[in-house]
């Protein structure tokens, strides 16, 4: 019998205080999963939680851009091989949302003000993000990972960009295979410098790794993708699912992160 997972993290960097905000997202995905909700559902009301919750950078507490603005990534993928993602939209407190609305178009991903145009189409809230600065030790993303009763996966991230980046700048949260990746049987998702994440292809790599049986568990994939894949200094988180068992985190920084998994 397939047993119900969900891990989630709230950035590489943040402290522990973020814990606490953390567990209510995993405490939600948990509920709707046992309600009978399917992984993408559980996986986007939980990130909603992120979303909506100001000391995550994500959503409303996605962080200025140089200039002032505030542009929000999201991604979803699933396990049935589908992929919705949007880029550098404003206005938007929940581009989750919008990115899983791509799941079932012809197109994958949307940027920019064409993303917001397709939104509104769609009736997505459209609503200014009023934005903060960045503070030290920020964390970067949130991302959920959920396994559902028929075995469904899917994977959820959310992100205002690194700090201190210009507007237009792409990090790996929209990109599959950099901050995100689902395949039949596990999915990882990633935290951290964009920049480094996405030059690794990260997401992937960690999960090719299991695939491939270079690795015996995701959790040694994890280990080898910090240390071979991300270069001294830049601060990375990965969380983990596979098609059994409990979903894993592991950081090279502080990264809150918790799991839960069916009795
Ligand atoms: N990891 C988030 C970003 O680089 O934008």
């Amino acid at each position: 019998m397939v047993k119900m997972a969900v891990v989630a993290h709230g950035g590489a960097g943040p402290g522990p205080e973020r814990q606490t905000n953390l567990q209510r997202a995993v405490d939600v995905a948990s509920e709707l999963l046992l309600s009978g909700s399917s992984a993408i559902e559980a996986a986007v009301e939980a990130c909603v939680i992120l979303e909506d919750d100001p000391v995550f950078n994500a959503g409303t507490g996605g962080v200025f851009r140089n200039d002032g603005s505030v542009l929000l990534d999201a991604s979803i993928q699933t396990s049935d091989g589908r992929i919705g993602f949007v880029i550098a939209m404003s206005d938007t407190p929940n581009p989750i949302r919008v990115a899983a609305s791509l799941l079932d178009e012809p197109i994958n991903g949307l940027t920019g003000s064409g993303a917001r145009a397709w939104a509104d189409e769609r009736g997505h809230v459209n609503r200014a993000v009023e934005g903060r600065e960045p503070i030290e030790g920020d964390g970067d993303t949130v991302g959920v990972i959920v396994r559902d009763s028929s075995g469904e996966m899917a994977c959820a991230t959310s992100t205002g960009g690194c700090s201190h980046r210009p507007p237009g700048r792409v990090g790996d949260v929209p990109l599959p295979g950099s901050g995100f990746w689902v395949e039949n049987s596990r999915s990882v998702a990633a935290t951290g410098e964009g920049e480094e994440i996405t030059k690794a292809l990260l997401s992937y790599r960690v999960s090719n790794r299991v695939s491939s049986s270079q690795c015996d568990s995701l959790m040694e994939a994890m280990r080898w993708g910090l240390d071979e894949l991300i270069p001294n200094g830049a601060s990375v988180g990965l969380i983990a699912l596979g098609n059994e068992g409990p979903g894993v985190g592991l950081s090279n920084t502080v990264m809150p992160w918790a799991s839960w998994i069916e009795d």
